[in-house]
């Protein structure tokens, strides 16, 4: 992408009612978004930042929806003084944005687990092509010790949405693994700093939850640097809190999946079991339909209640990300008003694996 100030395509992130769209540029400066006729800018106590060269902006959902393009505008820094601070002449980038408003075969493509095969997932992400509506990124992308490594991500994601497609993004254990995994929140979409949250687009709606790491706090191989034992008893209590009364479709993503964490039942990846049923029991008052997963580097498709279980769930779980040698498998997810269609596809765009879940 050819854009003087930016680092590569900004990202239009969902979470809740809003839209947060991640804009990187090439130098520090001051980053705007305008849609529908309103200036948006980084919630910042008043002060806007220009010391840094990204910013997350929130904006409602509407007013994309309505204008179905925005402009990232931006004045890069000289100095910034206690008084008259100077900045560059004002540069823009127009983007279109498509929303998702149609009621039936909504097309969302996932992928996880890509750890730095950026190509390959691009390859098959394509499935859709233009037809796509939602992506959903569901954790472990790249890696994250230093500030280039989020920035590799926000190339990743750029490339895969250009800006147009909205995006539900995950945070996957590797992502909370490295010398920069607590500015996570500063780059990727979140609630205030929790990176689960529920989220509405179009007629869809669902929540996004983070298991943290696939270890319990205490293990060596953590070296007492976590602590995702509470963190995971919040989501438990904003769990308890969630209600989406309206009986539309309703989907969760998280990473690794709570109620089938691990395919090696005699391996230490086994934690939290009692949190987990606690979370099941609220995915499934929720009424979820089917929980999208990655993690375990196989796309395999895990009915209720089936070998995999280890906790007894009502929904199916899509554990949708493998590795077969070169080629990067994902999961296509169409969703009809009487069915759901779910298929793993590869590199060639080809389907390696269907399953129909009826509504
Ligand atoms: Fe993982």
């Amino acid at each position: 992408m050819e854009h003087a100030f930016l680092k590569c395509y900004p990202s239009v992130f969902v979470v809740g009612r809003e839209y947060e769209i991640l804009v990187t540029a090439k130098t520090n400066g001051i980053i705007c978004v305008r849609a529908d006729g309103e200036a948006y800018y980084e919630e910042n106590s008043g002060v806007l930042s220009s010391e840094k060269s990204y910013a997350k902006i929130r904006l409602p959902q509407e007013a994309l929806d309505a204008a179905k393009a925005y402009e990232i505008v931006f004045r890069e820094t000289v100095e910034r003084k206690a008084y008259f601070s100077e900045f560059k002449e004002e540069q823009t980038a127009r983007f279109a944005f498509k929303p998702l408003i149609k009621t039936e075969d909504i097309r969302i493509y996932q992928v996880a687990d890509v750890h730095y095969h950026f190509e390959r997932a691009l390859l098959t992400a394509r499935y859709f092509g233009e037809d796509t509506d939602l992506f959903v990124v569901n954790g472990d992308i790249g890696e994250v010790e230093t500030e280039e490594n989020y920035f590799e991500v926000c190339q990743f994601v750029g490339e895969l949405a250009k800006g147009k497609i909205p995006v539900i993004l995950a945070r996957g254990n590797h992502d909370a693994r490295g010398k920069l995994a607590e500015r996570y929140t500063d780059y990727f979409p979140c609630n205030g700093k929790a990176t689960y949250y529920d989220f509405r687009i179009g007629c869809l709606q669902g929540v996004v939850l983070d298991c943290g790491e696939d270890k319990v706090d205490e293990s060596a191989a953590l070296g007492g640097a976590d602590l995702f034992a509470p963190y995971r008893r919040k989501q438990t209590a904003f769990l308890r809190g969630l209600d989406f009364g309206n009986g539309d479709f309703s989907f969760a993503v998280c990473h690794i999946s709570p109620v089938t964490t691990s395919y090696w039942k005699e391996r230490d990846y086994i934690i939290e079991k009692d949190v987990y049923a606690d979370w099941n029991a609220e995915l499934e008052r929720l009424g979820i339909a089917f929980l999208l997963c990655g993690h375990l580097h196989k796309a395999i498709y895990m009915p209720p209640n089936g070998e995999y279980s280890l906790l007894p769930h009502k929904y199916p779980v899509i554990t949708g990300s493998a590795w077969e040698g070169e080629d990067f498998i994902g999961t296509a997810v169409t969703v009809y008003n009487d069915r759901v269609e779910i298929a793993f596809t590869n590199g060639a765009l080809q389907t390696v694996e269907k399953h129909i879940l009826r509504r």
